[in-house]
């Protein structure tokens, strides 16, 4: 079968032959169809973030899928059902531990998970996976096209959890929300506050000159486009509104620093993202201040558990479908993957390398993988 794998920091995605794989006692086999590609493809591509499982020099990619039960191999899972397979897995070796046994793998320390596709583990950017059929999460036929987009919405679905959980000891009833960062991740969120959540004012902030793609979401979902270059995040509480809710999707570290200043009193941000090291100078003293004297909070949130997943079909499912084909600017089969890593194919031609066309779509959001027909 095909697959698309990377050597980590070496190397760019390509086509590799793997033998089909067998499903062990409890697991099923999955035909992949869709797969995601996000941020965090990137950082595992350039090195910066996961890594091969131990004795790979290469990695299978992907952690955003969709795809169909081929064999239910004795498991209660049913053949011919669309799932969406969760990310993290066991460490090798280890067949559970406490926090795999609890339902919470999400909130699981360092060296107690794999991230398929990400770290330690082979990714779902394959015709064939095998899953254990507790980690595949079921979704209805009609939200397959889109089923790749379950696990990132989990992403927020688990962070906003989160948020709301540090605010639970008391009142709390936020309108207006922020969102830092117009990559898909953002994007899925801010279509989260305008639409499932009703937020009444929602802000999303990125770099981008207009006219722009994801500015047009942007503005198609009612909220307000925030220029950083114009507004730094640490101006937005004088210049727009103080924000009851943060959500930061950019990996841009300052943020997590500058989004105490744009909260509002009583307000929480959670941060997503994903920086790399990055020594600053921030006045700790003034911050530390301003987080106690208005009960604001900062909640860092990685990954989701089938719960997340399960709120994220509910959500996908009332996610106006011409939001969603605005996000996903691109579904590519084999024959065209690197239109599917546009960032890649963008830094490749740039470079002078191969005779790697630029991609035709302008400023691509959101791209997949097709690897069979749903
Ligand atoms: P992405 O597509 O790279 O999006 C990041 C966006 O932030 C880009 O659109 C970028 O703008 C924008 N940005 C970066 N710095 C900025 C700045 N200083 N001012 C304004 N905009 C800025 O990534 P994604 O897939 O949406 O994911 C977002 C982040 O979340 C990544 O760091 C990723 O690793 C992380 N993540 C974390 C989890 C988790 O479980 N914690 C899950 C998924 C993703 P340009 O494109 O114009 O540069
Ligand atoms: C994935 C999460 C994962 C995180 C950190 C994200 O892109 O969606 O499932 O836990 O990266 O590796
Ligand atoms: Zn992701």
């Amino acid at each position: 079968m095909k697959a698309i794998a990377v050597e980590p920091g070496a190397g760019v995605p390509e086509i590799v032959e793997r033998p089909v794989p067998e499903p062990a006692t409890g697991d099923a086999l999955v035909r992949v169809c869709r797969v995601g590609v996000d941020g965090t493809d990137y950082e595992v591509i350039e090195g910066s973030h996961g890594g091969t499982p131990a004795g790979d020099d290469r990695l299978i990619l992907g952690h955003e899928a969709v795809g169909i039960v081929e064999d239910a191999n004795g498991t209660s899972l049913e053949e011919g059902q669309y799932v969406v397979p969760t990310v993290r897995r066991p460490p090798a070796g280890a067949e559970t531990n406490e926090y795999f046994e609890r339902g919470e793998p999400d909130m699981a320390p360092e060296g107690e998970y794999v991230e398929r596709g990400i770290l330690g583990a082979h990714g779902f950017m394959a015709e064939y996976v095998t899953s254990p059929a507790d980690s595949l999460v079921p979704i209805p036929d009609e939200l397959a096209p889109w089923g790749f987009l379950v696990e990132p919405i989990s992403i927020s679905e688990k962070a906003l959890q989160h948020a709301r959980a540090t605010r639970s000891a008391f009142d709390w009833e936020p309108e207006s929300a922020l969102v830092l960062g117009n990559g898909s991740l953002g994007l899925l969120t801010v279509a989260m506050f305008t639409t499932t959540l009703g937020y009444d004012r929602v802000y999303c902030l990125g770099r981008r000159d207009r006219p722009d793609p994801s500015i047009d979401v942007i503005e198609r979902l009612g909220a307000t486009y925030v220029d950083s270059r114009e507004t730094p995040v640490s101006e937005i509480a004088t210049a727009y509104e103080p924000m009851d809710v943060i959500y930061e999707a950019t990996g841009y570290a300052k943020h997590a620093f500058e989004s105490i200043d744009a909260l509002a009193p009583n307000g929480v941000a959670a941060l997503l993202g994903v920086p790399g090291d990055w020594s600053f100078e921030v006045d700790g003293g003034r911050l530390h201040r301003e987080l106690v004297l208005h009960n604001k909070a900062l909640v860092g949130s990685v990954n989701s558990n089938r719960t997340h997943f399960e709120a994220a079909t509910e959500t996908l499912a009332a996610l106006p479908d011409e939001v969603l084909e605005a996000i996903v600017t691109g579904i590519y089969g084999l024959d065209a993957v690197d239109r599917a890593f546009p960032e890649i194919t963008a830094n490749v031609a740039a470079a002078g390398h191969g005779s790697s066309e630029r991609v035709e779509d302008d400023t691509p959001i959101k791209t997949a993988v097709e690897f069979a027909p749903i």
